[in-house]
């Protein structure tokens, strides 16, 4: 049985999906083998952020019982495997959530790496999703009204049995009024495993389908995001060289004609 690892926050909106996404890729660029599933079945839209959309199968039609969930994973950018929600409401009309448990324990005996990107809120799917993952990674933003629901959120995690594998702090330089590192870990109890800048690029690079771990893999914020998932795997961190290399190697090809 692989790993599994639940990224929740309770709070709408605190980036969960591109933490998901961002981490599921940057795990696959590792060499693992990594599926991300969207637990959202009501609000999906993983698919946009990794520019999947449109995909003939969806986990709406395997909650339906309409195809199996191997015909719903499709390879997304970077090699990570992605299987999408589905975003229309058809779809979601006959999806059945009571199977999704069933769905998550059958891709757990077949996945080196699972991640579930968990809905907002406490309600039922978020609750499958909690108890699916080993691990918990909360996200949250630095700033007091995202503590009380990632707090519900890791309280009712560990009720389920996960274990809490740390916090993304994300959005983080935004305001001065931001909580700092010290204070979300004593107040969540939880150890502060990446902080990702506020980026404008990282709100681009999900509206045009490709992770900023790809599109920018040296900004701030994929480092932070590739530095989480070297750490996950017990990895050394590797600055991406290669990039300034082939680079340079454009740049030589240009001036001078060789090559
Ligand atoms: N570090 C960041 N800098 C700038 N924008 C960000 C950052 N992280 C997330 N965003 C943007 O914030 C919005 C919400 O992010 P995302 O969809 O990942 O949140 P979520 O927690 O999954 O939301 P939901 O609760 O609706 O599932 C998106 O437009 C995303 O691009
Ligand atoms: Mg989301």
């Amino acid at each position: 049985m692989g790993l599994s690892i639940t990224v929740a926050s309770g709070k709408g909106g605190t980036g969960k999906t591109v933490v998901a996404a961002n981490l599921g890729v940057a795990l696959a660029q590792l060499g693992k083998d990594v599926v991300i599933l969207d637990a959202d079945i009501e609000m999906a839209n993983l698919e946009l952020h990794l520019g999947l959309e449109g995909m003939k199968f969806t986990l709406h039609d395997v909650l339906a019982g309409e195809a199996d969930v191997k015909d719903a994973i499709y390879e997304g950018p970077g090699g990570v495997k992605v299987i999408p929600a589905g975003i229309s409401l058809d779809g979601l009309r006959k999806a059945d959530p009571d199977r999704l448990e069933k769905v998550l324990n059958e891709l757990l005996k077949t996945t080196e790496i699972l991640i579930i990107d968990a809905p907002a809120g406490l309600g039922r799917s978020v609750v499958t999703a909690l108890a699916a993952g080993q691990e918990l990674l909360l996200v949250t933003n630095p700033e007091i009204s995202a503590m009380s629901d990632a707090l519900k959120t890791k309280i009712v995690a560990k009720k389920l049995g996960s274990h809490v594998l740390g916090v993304v702090l994300n959005r983080a330089g935004y305001d001065k009024s931001d909580l700092s590192i010290r204070e979300v870990e004593v107040i969540l109890e939880a150890k502060v495993l990446a902080v990702i800048p506020e980026d404008p690029e990282v709100r681009r690079s999900s509206a045009f389908g490709k992770p900023i771990v790809l599109a920018n893999p040296n900004s701030p914020a994929a480092v932070a995001i590739r530095k989480l998932a070297a750490e996950l795997v017990g990895e050394e961190f590797r600055p991406l060289e290669v990039t300034k290399e082939k680079f340079l190697d454009r740049l030589t090809k240009g001036f001078f004609g060789r090559g």
